[in-house]
Order: C-alpha cells, then structure tokens, then sequence
C-alpha cells in the first residue's frame, strides 16, 4: 500500500431537462438580467416527473465506473451524499445499490448539505484505512428541486438537480487518475438557522392532512450564507494548503463550491485564482448542492482541464454550517 488512496475513476449525470432563466421569468418576479448579474446562473437541469436522486446516481456510478475500468461487483462500499434522498427510509444508497445490480455491499447515506461530497471522500479514506483492499463508490446526488419553493423568487431561480461519482480504493494510481492527498473538514451548528430544510424532521412533523407550510422548502439568509462561504472556504483552503507545505501557486485547478459566481469570485480573489485556474459550471448547472464539486470535477476531466501531475483543490459550503477543502494529485 502507498499511503494515499486513489481515485480511479470520474462520472456524472445531469437531467435533460434545461430550466432556462427566460423560463423562469414566466414562472415568478425575475428576470434574466437580476439572476445572471447575482449569481452567474444561466440555466439549470431538473428532473423529469418520477426521476429520483439514486436515477442520477445510478447514471453517474456507471460513467465513474466505465471511467475506472471496473465492474459494479467490485464495489464493497457505496457512501453516498446528499439531502434529497429519494425516501426519509430505505437509504438511497440502498436503492442505488439495487439499480447497480449488486447485493451485499456496504451502503449509508450522509447528509452533511452542500459539503457532503468531500464528508463522503473522508469516510471512504477512513474505511480504505481499516479495511484495505475496499473498493468505495462515493457518490453525490440531488434533486434539489424536490425541496425548491417556486413561489420564492429568492431560492429558486439558484437551484438545479444532478449527480457526480468516484470510485476510490487504495490501488497504485494509473495514468489519468488522481491520489487524494488530503481532507480537511470543518462545521459549526451555531449557524444552522441560516440555511434549512425543515418541513416533514423529527423537529418539525407532519401529519396525516396538514397542508405543505414554507418550512417543507429551502430557506436561508442569503446574505448571511454568501459572507459565511466566502470566509469558510476561502479559510479552509489557506489551512489545507499551508498544512501540506504548499502555496496557492501550486494548486493548478481550483474547483469550489458552484453555488454563485459571485461566491466563487470573491473567494478566487482572496486566494488569488482567476480565469482558467478555476472551474466554473455554475452558469449551466446552478446550485446542485452536494453534487456540485462532484459533477465540475468529472467535467473538468472529461474537459481535459487536468493534465498529468496537476494539483487540484476541491472546497466546500453549506447548511449546517459545514465546510471543507481537499487535495488531490493526478498522475
Ligand atoms: N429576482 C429579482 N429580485 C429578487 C430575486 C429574484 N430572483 N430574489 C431576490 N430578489 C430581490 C429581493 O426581494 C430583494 O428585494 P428588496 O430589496 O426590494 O427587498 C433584493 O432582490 C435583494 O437584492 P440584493 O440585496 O442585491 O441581493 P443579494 O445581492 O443579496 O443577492 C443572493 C441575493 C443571490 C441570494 C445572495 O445573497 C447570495 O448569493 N447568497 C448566497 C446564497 C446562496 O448561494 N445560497 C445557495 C445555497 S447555500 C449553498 O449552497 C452554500
């Protein structure tokens, strides 16, 4: 073994279906120019009725599978982030395991929101730790639309659907594939009236005839989450990049949370990354939550946007409050 994990393969998936912001302008009191000048959204994918979060996962399992050269029966664990399972039980994790034709594996689900992703990376580095030889799919999948209030001009023009997966194992790293160099993640639950999705908790229950109140849907501070993210990430990303004895001018591909372009701007000025030293989808996707690094990092393989011995760096935002940032190092 030689100490760091690989990734061995990229996917994603995303609905066909484009939302466009003129559309959106038929559908509450917005426009393209207010959106596109807020937040850089220009579009978003959303789910086709009776398509569920494991339906994208599924998707972008099997293109991070085909990617790595493996088969669904060699997975031992799938962890899978996200705040839109298709059901409160079974695990869709569970669900995504059943459409992979496989049985007997491992599978959890974990909701750390918009920071999953790099949570469920962590875990699979912590189980490939106790038990070498795993084979880990991680895999983040949304359909945040399920939980978008369209009578709220102020969350749903900033939110799509879609999913991205890894497949991790402690493997030597091949040509194309990437070794995690390191994790580190952050939360403080001070915060979590900020940013919620309450309705249908154990905190806030529904029962049989209550009518769906704004709670069921997302709710924030905008201007409370925009400040957090831009200092939590822009933070995070100092530490783990100080911490493993690098600067900012060794990271060649920075992939942060695509929630605003101007969230992501104002954390590249302060770390100072800029132009095609930063993944940027967020104008095609919107705010697919924890899917969101996941998805622009397959994209920014499959865009050959990682050439061999680029440092890339991951950071994330979201409810609770959490956060996080990752290194990783393709070969
Ligand atoms: N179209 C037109 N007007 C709107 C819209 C809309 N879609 N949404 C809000 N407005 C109005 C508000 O009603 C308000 O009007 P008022 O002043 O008359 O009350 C006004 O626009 C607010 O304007 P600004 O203060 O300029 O808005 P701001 O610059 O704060 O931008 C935004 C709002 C985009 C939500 C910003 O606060 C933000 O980016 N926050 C981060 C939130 C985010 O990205 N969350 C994603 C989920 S969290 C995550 O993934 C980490």
């Amino acid at each position: 073994m030689h100490g760091l994990f690989t990734i061995e393969g990229f996917g994603r998936h995303v609905p066909d279906r484009v939302l466009t912001n003129a559309e959106l302008e038929t559908m509450v009191d917005t426009s393209d120019d207010w959106i596109t000048s807020r937040t850089g959204i220009k579009e978003r994918r959303i789910v086709a009725p009776g398509e569920t979060s494991s339906d994208l996962a599924a998707k972008a399992a099997s293109n991070a599978l085909l990617s790595a050269g493996r088969e669904a029966a060699d997975l031992s664990h799938i962890f899978y982030a996200t705040f839109t399972p298709d059901a409160f039980c079974p695990p869709a994790s569970c669900i995504l395991q059943e459409k992979l034709g496989i049985r007997g594996r491992a599978c959890v689900d974990m909701n750390a929101a918009c920071s999953g992703f790099l949570y469920a990376i962590e875990a699979a580095r912590g189980t490939l730790a106790l038990r070498p030889g795993s084979t880990v799919l991680v895999t983040a999948a949304e359909v945040t639309t399920s939980r978008t209030n369209w009578a709220d001009r102020a969350t749903c023009v900033l939110f799509g659907d879609g999913a991205g997966a890894i497949v991790v194992s402690d493997r030597e790293p091949k040509p194309g594939q990437a070794v995690i160099e390191d994790v580190v993640l952050k939360a403080d639950g001070s915060l979590w009236p900020l940013l919620t999705v309450k309705g249908g908790g154990s905190g806030w229950p529904m029962k049989l005839g209550d009518t769906i109140k704004d709670e069921f849907f997302i709710e924030m501070n905008g201007p409370e989450v925009y400040k957090n993210a831009v200092r939590s990430m822009g933070s995070v990303c100092e530490e783990i990049v100080e911490k493993n004895g690098l600067v900012m001018d060794d990271i060649d591909l920075f992939i942060p949370h695509q929630a605003n372009l101007r969230i992501i701007e104002a954390v590249g000025k302060r770390l100072k990354f800029s132009g095609n030293r930063v993944m940027v989808t967020v104008d095609r996707y919107g705010n697919t939550s924890a899917a969101s690094v996941a998805i622009a990092l397959a994209d920014a393989v499959a865009e050959g946007r990682v050439k061999p011995g680029a440092r890339v760096l991951l950071t994330v935002f979201g409810g609770g409050f959490t956060w996080g940032a990752a290194l990783l190092k393709f070969v």
